[in-house]
């Protein structure tokens, strides 16, 4: 998605600017782009390429400059051209960057074209800088407040006037936007990970302040026009995490990062208490009757997995929906719901507005568990959990889906014994295949050589299906998006008993059938799915555990995990998945940490 940085200082920001776009880059971008105050003018650099090329074109033209804003574009309004990158001027006086839709773009653009501003991009932005442009009287700060009065839609925007050296203006409503603290210069990014190795000191925007950086300090305005104080704090987002180490992808790295991150994630985790989640936590939980899990995409999956484990041993009744649809659907409200968004970024637009969506309709109990403790969503809800899988640079979630499933199992744990359906035995015991995962999450791991034998098959079809049932069917729906948004092989996941009921057709000797089969109560109805596949001549490739019997044979390719897991089996049986994925796109040769298309956090509708 789209990236903001902006720096005011008394030194060449040009190379943090750059840096800093190249910190955004896992985050999906088709074009980029920087504009500084350049001996007196506004002087601009644009590029269709990566931050790479935009830096030789930067070097070439020696640009320097004290003042600067610079973008990463995830074109939405208008192709990724080179007129339609950010900044985007107005009238050469003004410059802008902007993060998310405005919605009433057209409506402005005709009121601006009316009164002579001319249109030189397709975008919804340039409305943005003509708008500030009309609106300004000498004070940059005073005519983004009131442009952005006028805006609706989802942005963050930064904005600098060629008559203001040293001042950077920021504004957000709906997508995230960070002040900087340095020492004598400010900056302003979309993400605390841009500014890593300039500044550890944020300060986070809320939702409809405008803020203004100087030199010697910032101030903000909330969306009331009154002065507020946003304290900046320490954020460590580790120059480490930006680095590959011995790795060819993040996604590698971060698929090998996951024992780290389920241990970091449960480190303090000394027994289970509503405290895990927040203060008033006993108190909120205890008077749920039903759980609401609110996400997209891969954290959708860990969702459809909660599902299982809540209702099983809380036997709380729960229901899993997509963001995007939830927000426009005439749900009926459970006032006693816990409202749960499950969100890696915690600031995907579809489950930010469902949670508002939620609130609205009277449902107050809410918790966030996500993996960005200065997100949206974590400063929006009344509870929160987050997740330490540090940060996730590969589009393809990996290390955020094991950490969510972790979270969530222990919400599960939580809600069961508020209920009084947790013994402390089974807490216990629970406990401890929790603290053993890590060492379990290496034993698949090290499954890698057979996974590959298996990827060098895949990388030469079009087509896969993956099955599950039960607690993994939604791991089978996770390993079909996984393959899908990598490697581009149009993948298809069913629960395996709907087979029969029509994707049994598309099954011939060509279409690989991936069936997680672990040792669990629908053991032997999955076994009769696989049959159903192979007297119809499709492949299998079975992902199982120590605990069944299930052997390779002609057409069936067996991949046995080494220990036997119980309801946590989900955690494990989802690595072979990734790294089927991962090494299915290495051998078609596509871009694995990003994939066409896509971005890394979706923060638009
Ligand atoms: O940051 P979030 O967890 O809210 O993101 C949700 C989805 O956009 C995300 O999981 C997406 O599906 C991933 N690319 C999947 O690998």
């Amino acid at each position: 998605m789209c990236g903001i940085v902006g720096a005011a200082a008394r030194r060449d920001i040009i190379p943090v600017l750059l840096e800093g776009l190249r910190r955004l880059e896992y985050r999906g971008y088709d074009s980029c782009g920087v504009a500084a105050l350049h001996h007196g003018a506004l002087a601009r650099v644009r590029s269709v390429a990566r931050v790479a090329d935009l830096a030789g074109q930067v070097a070439s033209q020696a640009l320097a400059a004290e003042t600067g804003i610079a973008h990463t574009r995830w074109a939405t309004h208008g192709a990724p051209l080179t007129h339609n990158a950010h900044p985007l001027f107005s009238r050469g006086e003004i410059a802008l960057v902007h993060n998310g839709i405005i919605e009433n773009f057209e409506e402005l653009r005709d009121e601006l074209k009316a009164r002579g501003y001319a249109f030189e991009s397709q975008t919804d932005t340039e409305v943005i800088a003509h708008l500030v442009h009309s609106l300004y009287a000498g004070d940059l700060f005073d005519a983004v407040r009131r442009a952005a009065k006028r805006l609706s839609g989802a942005y963050a925007i930064a904005v600098m006037s060629e008559r203001e050296p040293h001042v950077v203006v920021g504004a957000r409503a709906g997508s995230p936007l960070v002040v900087g603290v340095g020492d004598g210069e400010m900056f302003l990014a979309s993400d605390a990970l841009a500014l890593a190795g300039t500044t550890e000191r944020i300060a986070c925007l809320e939702e409809g302040d405008v803020a203004e950086i100087r030199l010697d300090g910032y101030r903000v305005l909330d969306q009331a026009d009154r002065p507020v104080k946003r304290e900046a704090r320490i954020v460590k987002a580790g120059s480490s995490a930006v680095e590959l180490g011995p790795y060819r992808h993040f996604m590698q790295k971060e698929i090998f990062e996951q024992p780290q991150a389920v241990a970091d994630t449960l480190e303090g985790v000394e027994s289970v208490a509503p405290a895990l989640f927040g203060e008033g936590a006993a108190a909120a939980l205890q008077r749920v009757k039903s759980v609401l899990l609110l996400a997209c995409g891969t954290s959708y999956y860990a969702g459809l997995t909660a599902k299982c484990w809540i209702e099983s041993l809380a036997r709380l009744p729960v229901q899993v929906e997509i963001a995007s649809e939830y927000r426009y659907r005439d749900s009926v409200p459970d006032p006693d719901a816990l409202v749960v968004v499950v969100s890696q970024s915690g600031e995907t637009a579809d489950t930010l507005a469902a949670l508002r969506h939620a609130r609205t309709l009277g449902q107050p109990n809410t918790l966030a568990i996500c993996n960005v403790a200065t997100s949206a969503m974590m400063r929006e809800t009344q509870l929160a959990f987050l997740t330490h899988a540090g940060v996730e640079i590969g589009v393809a979630s990996t290390k955020a889906f094991t950490t969510q499933l972790v979270a969530l199992f222990l919400l599960a744990m939580t809600l069961a014994k508020l209920r009084g359906r947790l013994s402390v035995d089974e807490e216990q015991q629970h406990l401890r295949r929790l603290r053993h995962l890590p060492k379990a999450l290496g034993a698949a791991l090290a499954l890698e050589t057979q996974v590959m034998a298996w990827s060098e098959r895949f990388a030469a079809k079009e087509h896969a299906l993956f099955l599950g049932r039960g607690l993994h069917y939604p791991i089978a729906l996770e390993g079909a998006l996984k393959l899908k948004e990598i490697s581009y092989i149009h993948a298809e996941a069913y629960p395996a008993g709907e087979l029969k009921h029509g994707p049994l057709a598309l099954v011939t000797s060509e279409m690989p059938v991936v069936t997680v089969a672990p040792n669990d109560a629908l053991l032997e109805k999955l076994k009769s799915n696989m049959q159903e596949v192979r007297a119809r001549g499709g492949e299998l490739y079975v992902l199982t555990d120590a605990e069944t019997r299930i052997a390779g044979s002609e057409g069936i390719n067996v991949i046995r995990l080494p220990e036997h897991y119980g309801l946590l089996s989900p955690i494990l049986h989802v690595v072979p998945l990734q790294l089927l994925a991962y090494h299915t796109a290495l051998a078609r040769g596509t871009d694995v940490d990003k994939p066409r298309n896509l971005a890394k956090s979706v923060t638009v509708e």
